[in-house]
């Protein structure tokens, strides 16, 4: 017998957005295991040698040093590993010009983590039962941000506007100033910059307008960076992290090499972090050090900014090179499609204007000829009025070889011609 869940329990049991989809590939995959599929869903990045040998040597100092039973032997705070918290400081310190102590950083768990607790601390029911929400001011946004509020109908996001290049087959999305709003009922705003899944950089002008709306109300604003420099600087357009007094800005080592350690950083005002750090010790007192530990080292010897623009970013940006070669070479002129412009991120992000079916439709299509993509419209959590353009996009992650790119694209292009002819 299933035990009886509470209304939390029930909720936190679901499979949110892309991971609906992921249970689906594993059993696609599985139900097909002589068949070769070209799987262009994945999140997970790529192992890299370079990287794996920077994480395996810093590994190795880590053993042979005096710090290794201090690291595994005994607890820590639960703001997170001191000697990491110094080398983040120190380096933004350095790098941005900023004054940052050690009371401006926490680490989390994965920075999936860190916006659980904000998402919770700052959005949802207040002790007065108001609803403080969960704003994403430009949707797409990262599918997780669907699952982390205990109160799903706090999440509200917004549609953006759209530059659509209509001869180069390429857009970007835009935030809707007109539409958006942030007031005393908001309790805090995240997006993702660069943003998973589109690759959009919002530019600064956006950013601090979007900062600026969230001021007078002292909401705290968290810029998911993710994928934002210095590491893992999946940039492919410049940009600089944006500080401010209500801005927390979250990152992640997954990108950057270590997913499998969990370790995200947030970087703001002493008390946002305090409020934050509450909430990490009660859930798991304290992130695991270990990984906290060889970032540390490799934060410190500059080796991981390093390898994030030597190694990290032009991987990833030649992929996006050669994906969108392949549309260009094997998609119809004559068809409305476009690419979202690739400014970052391990993703293309693929709209099909006026697609005659879903794009779970033609994910299922996809599936026959031997392509796996994930569909668009598990990207738009918070958005809940109706538009046909949430049904007419694809993600296609970068993490394939060049050739199952290349070839990827071309099966998508035979499919997607024959899906607008047969209508
Ligand atoms: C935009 C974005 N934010 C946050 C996360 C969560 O990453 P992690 O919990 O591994 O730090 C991801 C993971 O793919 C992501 O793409």
């Amino acid at each position: 017998m299933n035990p009886a869940l509470s209304q939390f329990g029930a909720q936190m049991s679901h499979l949110t957005g892309v991971r609906a989809i992921m249970k689906d590939i594993v059993e696609t995959l599985r139900a097909h295991a002589g068949k070769q599929f070209i799987n262009l869903s994945a999140g997970n990045p790529l192992i890299l040698p370079e990287v794996e040998k920077l994480w395996r040597d810093s590994t190795a100092e880590l053993l042979a040093s005096s710090e290794y039973g201090e690291v595994v032997c005994r607890y820590g705070s639960s703001q997170g590993y001191g000697p990491l918290i110094d080398a983040i400081a120190n380096d933004f310190n350095r790098r941005y010009g900023l004054k940052l102590t050690e009371h401006n950083v926490l680490i989390t768990p994965g920075s999936q983590s860190l916006y659980f607790y904000a998402a919770n601390s700052f959005g949802g029911a207040t002790p007065d039962q108001e609803l403080k929400q969960i704003v994403l001011p430009l949707s797409p946004d990262y599918t997780g941000y669907g699952g982390v509020c205990l109160f799903p109908d706090a999440l509200v996001a917004y549609k953006p506007t759209l530059d659509v290049e209509e001869q180069g087959h390429r857009f970007k999305y835009r935030p809707d100033f007109s539409q958006l709003s942030i007031s005393e009922t908001t309790g805090c705003v995240i997006f993702s910059r660069p943003c998973n899944p589109t690759g959009n950089v919002l530019t600064e002008d956006e950013v601090n307008k979007i900062a600026a709306l969230a001021a007078p109300y002292d909401t705290p604003v968290l810029i998911d960076s993710a994928y934002g420099p210095p590491f893992p600087a999946l940039n492919f357009t410049p940009m600089t992290p944006v500080f401010g007094d209500n801005i927390l800005h979250c990152m992640s080592l997954s990108k950057a090499g270590l997913p499998g350690e969990r370790i995200g950083i947030a970087i703001g005002k002493e008390r946002m972090i305090k409020s934050l750090e509450c909430f990490q010790t009660n859930l798991c007192i304290h992130p695991s050090k270990y990984g906290q530990a060889i970032a540390a080292r490799a934060i410190n010897s500059g080796a991981l900014a390093d390898i994030s623009t030597t190694v990290i970013r032009p991987f990833y940006q030649q992929k996006f090179t050669v994906l969108e070669s392949a549309l260009h070479a094997s998609m119809p002129k004559d068809l409305p499609w476009f690419l979202h412009r690739g400014e970052g991120a391990i993703f293309a992000w693929l709209w099909l204007k006026d697609l005659p079916i879903s794009d779970w439709e033609l994910y299922q299509k996809l599936k026959e000829v031997g392509v796996i993509v994930v569909p668009g419209s598990t990207f738009f959590p918070g958005l809940r009025q109706e538009w046909r353009h949430k049904q007419e996009c694809l993600r296609i992650s970068l993490t394939g070889t060049d050739e199952e790119i290349a070839t990827g694209m071309k099966l998508l292009a035979t499919v997607v011609e024959k899906t607008y002819q047969s209508f």
